[in-house]
């Protein structure tokens, strides 16, 4: 690929959220350059990270227990520098189970009525990695936080869409966590109504491309002990376009 393929990989994800590129095994160095035709890759310097590359997230051996990505949610919404195209390889996969699942914010947005697109536009909610420091044994309260529009706009597509997650979204903006909680859930099970989801059953070699804003997932863990090991690049959006503009490592 070469950036007018990128493009077009683009213009599918706006039309799709989520792309299945099968059979396509990845070295990290080719996964690494496919992350960078999006934009700059998030790094990372925490537990999850590939042994050799700080640029590819180890999804591995992660208990159910501590599995915070057994949630809906989009990829550390929290952080200063958005990651806007997630790109997921099965690199091993359980004999069955392991399913991620995938909801579409557009659809979520456009089917809410009238009334509550009114009520939730100009809202805005308050993201925390609390919950992914706890796990890394980092003290809860250093977590980045970030506030983001409720209802927000693609900047490529136009299209309006739910940015809420339940992984990561402590309260409204000016509002406290009790006052939040009602509208909060409806949302959350308005983001993840069974209509919006495409379940992905993985196959080793299988490659996803999805877009972090407009789309949600959950990785289903269902397969107890039995081996599954993904590597993850993510592109971030640092408005300058240059990848090599980035070189600080981010711990989250
Ligand atoms: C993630 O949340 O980025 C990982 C998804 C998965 O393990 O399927």
């Amino acid at each position: 690929l070469d950036a007018s393929g990128a493009d077009a990989l683009l213009d599918l994800l706006d039309a799709h959220g989520v792309l299945h590129l099968p059979d396509q095994p990845l070295s990290p160095e080719q996964q690494m350059d496919l992350g960078r035709l999006f934009g700059p890759l998030q790094r990372t310097d925490y537990g999850l990270r590939h042994p050799d590359h700080d640029e590819i997230v180890h999804v591995t051996d992660v208990r159910k227990e501590d599995r915070i990505t057994e949630r809906w949610h989009a990829d550390s919404t929290y952080v200063p520098d958005e990651l806007t195209v997630c790109i997921l390889q099965a690199v091993r996969v359980p004999p069955s189970g392991g399913d991620t699942m995938f909801a579409d914010q557009v659809r979520a947005h456009d089917g809410l009525s009238d009334g509550m697109k009114d009520l939730v536009d100009g809202l805005r909610t308050i993201h925390t990695g609390s919950a992914f420091a706890r796990l890394m044994g980092a003290d809860p309260a250093d977590a980045p936080r970030r506030t983001h529009d409720v209802v927000r706009t693609h900047p490529r597509s136009g299209r309006r869409f739910l940015y809420v997650n339940p992984a990561y979204v402590d309260r409204f903006e000016g509002m406290s966590r009790d006052e939040s909680r009602g509208l909060l859930r409806t949302l959350f099970d308005r983001a993840s109504s069974p209509d919006l989801v495409y379940r992905h059953r993985w196959s080793v070699g299988d490659v996803l491309v999805w877009d972090n804003r407009t789309c949600q997932h959950y990785a289903v863990h269902d397969y107890g002990s039995a081996p599954r090991e993904m590597w993850r690049v993510s592109a971030l959006d640092d408005g300058s376009g240059t990848p090599a503009a980035r070189s600080a490592v981010s711990s989250w």
